[in-house]
């Protein structure tokens, strides 16, 4: 697809390594504290880098980033503390101008995420009291850099200067994430590794993985092979620019076992939790088209298929025995893989019309006493809930899961209406925030009429969501009272899939609302303004440019 080209900001670009650039340390997100001191640390071929066995990873990465884009051969230089009886290398090396990454456990930090740069003219101490917060530290330090450090080249002629500064930081929330959706297209393991990278560089640490859905189910398990050999693929697709027609083309994918695996290592490298989202009852069609004998069978013209339009479908899980314990065989495969605490299990836009019409999931209501179809789906929730803890897992499910009462220990994600989120945190539930009025990067980021301007392939599902829109979220507006606000786990960005055919439309729309989402969830309230996030999100543009991701230009005009 084609994209904007995007013009280099001619003020910032006319002074790398000048006073200007280094003058303005653009770092998004914002840091609780940031204060600039005169002067400036330059990082030459012989800057000692230095760090202990406990930020390894980190240390490593900042060396393997900073080794690519200057074309230096820094290696990993020794820890030097002062004695009585220094040798003359030692001395040599505390004079040297160093980096240094100090893993200290007395940190007074009460976030265990936290981080804080001192850069002074021959020295950079970065500290934290986990590998986690040092991550963040490094990729604040990056940011301090000119943004030709993204460079995936050796740039030349490029003054590697920092400013001096002093920053105290560390996140707003503990759930700060991107949700992927793989079911409606399949990205190759290389792509979704693309937004694990983006997700790490705005210090996102929730990669929501969504994996299954009506028009595709994406993971290997091994105990129910025809999931991929039959849910993976199906024979058609919606065009761009044509909704409601087919491209007869086939299209699938899915990820093994092994690629599961690796992509889980990846994110948590970076210091993000891929969370699994596996279907039910509904946007199930994939699983149900692989083994029919899971769906309500017992109703008129039951056929089920792979679904080759957009939409919701009627397709949902019976409540029988046989599925329950499919259902429990794919969760424990997926625990095995996926050691995060939290297990997403969909529940959303789950129509009753099935339910209503089947026998047996009429004859389940009677025996169990459920009222209606909303309660059948809550029993439903509660029984895969019981078993999830005896894995020692946590529910989280959208927030159609308390429509016939929310399971008491289940976390609810938010994604229609802040009167589900008050009804939830009135019980006691803690909640994600993913409301669709800020949080769904599938809607138009410029009015619809610009942007098909450009092309077809520039459609999304609809809506309206401008960058400022985004920015604007204050995700603890739901809450009553300051117990309630401790109930908000965070927020997180979708990337529905529909109109998102490959990756660079994927990343078109993530960025650079992502980057405001990301800021919404580390930032205080307090620190955080519009014009002040605009200013700095020229320079990240540039970063982008290094990186060769693309991104959109707001035009939030009509
Ligand atoms: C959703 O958008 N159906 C969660």
């Amino acid at each position: 697809m084609k994209f904007l080209t995007v013009p280099l900001i001619t003020i910032l670009v006319a002074s790398f390594g000048s006073t200007l650039a280094v003058n303005l340390p653009a770092i998004i997100p914002l840091p609780v504290k940031l204060q600039q001191q005169d002067g400036m640390f330059q990082l030459r071929p012989d800057t000692r880098i230095a760090f202990s066995e406990g930020v390894k990873t980190e240390g490593e990465a900042l060396l393997a980033t900073l080794n690519r884009s200057t074309g230096f051969k820094l290696v990993r230089g020794p820890q030097v503390v002062s004695g009585l009886l220094d040798s003359p290398e030692a001395e040599r090396d505390r004079n040297r101008p160093a980096i240094e990454l100090l893993l200290s456990t007395n940190e007074p930090s009460s976030n265990a995420e936290g981080y804080t740069i001192s850069v002074r003219t021959n020295r950079v101490w970065i500290f934290a009291a986990s590998q986690a917060g040092m991550f963040y530290g490094v990729q604040t330090l990056l940011q301090l850099f000119p943004p030709q450090v993204f460079s995936t080249n050796a740039v030349k002629d490029v003054a590697w200067t920092i400013p001096c500064v002093n920053i105290e930081d560390q996140p707003r929330f503990k759930w700060r994430g991107v949700m992927l959706d793989v079911g409606r297209h399949y990205f190759p393991v290389a792509d979704v590794k693309r937004m694990i990278d983006l997700a790490a560089l705005h210090k996102l640490n929730i990669f929501h993985w969504h994996l299954t859905e009506d028009q595709g189910w994406r993971i290997e398990i091994k105990k129910y092979p025809k999931l991929t050999e039959v849910g993976a693929w199906r024979d058609s697709t919606p065009p761009y620019g044509a909704r409601n027609s087919d491209d007869g083309k086939r299209h699938g994918g899915f990820y093994t076992q092994a690629e599961v695996k690796d992509i889980v290592a990846y994110a948590a490298a970076r210091h993000i939790t891929v969370v699994p989202e596996i279907e039910m009852p509904g946007h199930a069609a994939a699983a149900i088209a692989a083994y029919p004998e899971f769906g309500n069978s017992d109703i008129p013209g039951y056929a089920p298929r792979v679904v080759t339009r957009w939409g919701v479908q009627p397709y949902t899980f019976a409540p029988k025995e046989e599925t329950f314990q499919f259902l429990e065989d794919v969760l424990t495969e997926v625990c095995e893989l996926f050691p995060s605490k939290f297990i997403h299990i969909g529940g959303d836009e789950a129509p009753k019309t099935q339910w209503t019409k089947s026998p047996f999931a009429q004859s389940v209501m009677k025996r169990e006493g459920l009222r209606d179809e909303h309660e059948l789906q809550s029993w439903f929730i509660r029984r895969i809930e019981k078993f999830l803890a005896t894995k020692n897992r946590r529910l989280i499910g959208w927030d159609e899961i308390q429509e016939g009462g929310l399971p008491k220990t289940a976390t609810m994600m938010v994604w229609r209406d802040a009167k589900w989120a008050k009804h939830a945190l009135a019980q006691g539930n803690h909640i994600v925030m993913a409301t669709t009025s800020h949080t769904y990067l599938d809607y138009y980021q410029s009015p619809a009429g610009s942007e098909l301007a450009k092309g077809n392939e520039f459609e999304c599902i609809g809506g309206f969501l401008p960058l400022e829109k985004v920015y604007s979220y204050n995700p603890t507006f739901v809450a009553g009272n300051t117990a309630q606000e401790k109930q908000i786990l965070g927020t997180q960005c979708q990337l529905w899939g529909e109109y998102m055919k490959d990756i660079r439309k994927v990343e078109y729309l993530a960025l650079p609302r992502l980057a405001a989402l990301a800021e919404v969830a580390w930032s205080p309230q307090d620190v955080r303004n519009y014009p002040d996030f605009q200013h700095r999100l020229e320079t990240q543009y540039q970063r982008y440019d290094e990186l060769g991701v693309p991104y959109h230009r707001s035009q939030t005009s009509p």
